[in-house]
């Protein structure tokens, strides 16, 4: 990857004075909007701001691996962005798939694991068979775990952690009163990870969107007015900056 910061950087250099007040969240979740905003200012068709919005992920992974970041989850493309003009979504699904293709090696090369959450079985052939290889092709990288919500919603991943544990339970697997916090967490999508500790939102809207509605219940909420394509190193910086600033009680004094 042509990228600005040396991978060798650590923390300390990529941030130079502020690196000592700076807490590091092990997961960050970005809701990435804006884009078509982003287009319009500039007169252009809104298919050139998602174009410049992939730029601005490889630009982030970049700055999560220089900051010690270990997993990124990216909100991509909800379940309810399905009901977008028609044109608009094979835009984006073909944007998807020459992410994929074109970025895979870097993402070897930078040791960057690739996953994704949602109803995947949902994105177009064409686009899954490219998903699929990424991430088996990356699945033995070991640095920064990059998450992409692809046809995600929260409450459909609830409804569908849900029905596991019905069927677990009409299985004789399991009884109601054995169902708690982490038995329920283990059926979602996001079960090998922790939780995010920081949401990002750009473009300045005040809603999560569907978006990690169980796994963000404490997570650190920060809302900036950047517009996606226009989001890199410095106000992800920014944005931590603010997060180490928070108080985090989880509800105790
Ligand atoms: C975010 O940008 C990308 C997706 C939702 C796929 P938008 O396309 O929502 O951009 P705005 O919100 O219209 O500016
Ligand atoms: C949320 O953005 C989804 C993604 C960023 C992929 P939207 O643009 O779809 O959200 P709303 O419609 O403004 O709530
Ligand atoms: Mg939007």
């Amino acid at each position: 990857m042509k990228f600005t910061l040396k991978k060798k950087k650590t923390n300390t250099e990529a941030l130079g004075n502020d690196s000592a007040e700076l807490k590091i969240p092990e997961h960050v979740a970005i809701i990435m909007d804006g884009n078509g905003r982003w287009a319009k200012k500039r007169g252009l068709p809104r298919v050139a701001g998602h174009r410049a919005g992939a730029d601005s992920v490889r630009k982030i992974v970049e700055s999560c691996d220089a900051l010690g970041i270990k997993f990124l989850t990216l909100y991509a493309f909800s379940s309810e962005n399905w009901n977008r003009p028609q044109k608009e979504v094979n835009a984006l699904m073909d944007l998807l798939e020459k992410f994929l293709k074109d970025k895979t090696p870097e993402m070897m090369e930078d040791n960057v694991k690739l996953r994704a959450i949602g109803r995947l079985d949902k994105l177009p052939e064409h686009v899954r068979a490219e998903l699929d290889k990424a991430i088996s092709t990356t699945a033995e990288n070991t640095g920064v775990t990059m998450n992409l919500a692809l046809s995600y919603g929260g409450r459909e991943e609830i409804v569908d952690a849900a029905k596991q544990l019905v069927r677990k339970a009409a299985a004789g697997e399991i009884t109601a009163d054995e169902v708690d916090n982490e038995v329920f967490s283990a059926q979602m999508y996001t079960a090998d990870m922790p939780d995010p500790d920081l949401l990002i939102r750009t473009s300045g809207e005040l809603r999560l969107s569907n978006f990690l509605l169980w796994q963000l219940s404490y997570a650190e909420i920060v809302i900036t007015d950047k517009l996606w394509p226009d989001f890199r190193h410095d106000a992800l910086v920014d944005a931590l900056r603010e997060y180490t600033k928070r108080d985090r009680r989880f509800g105790k004094l």
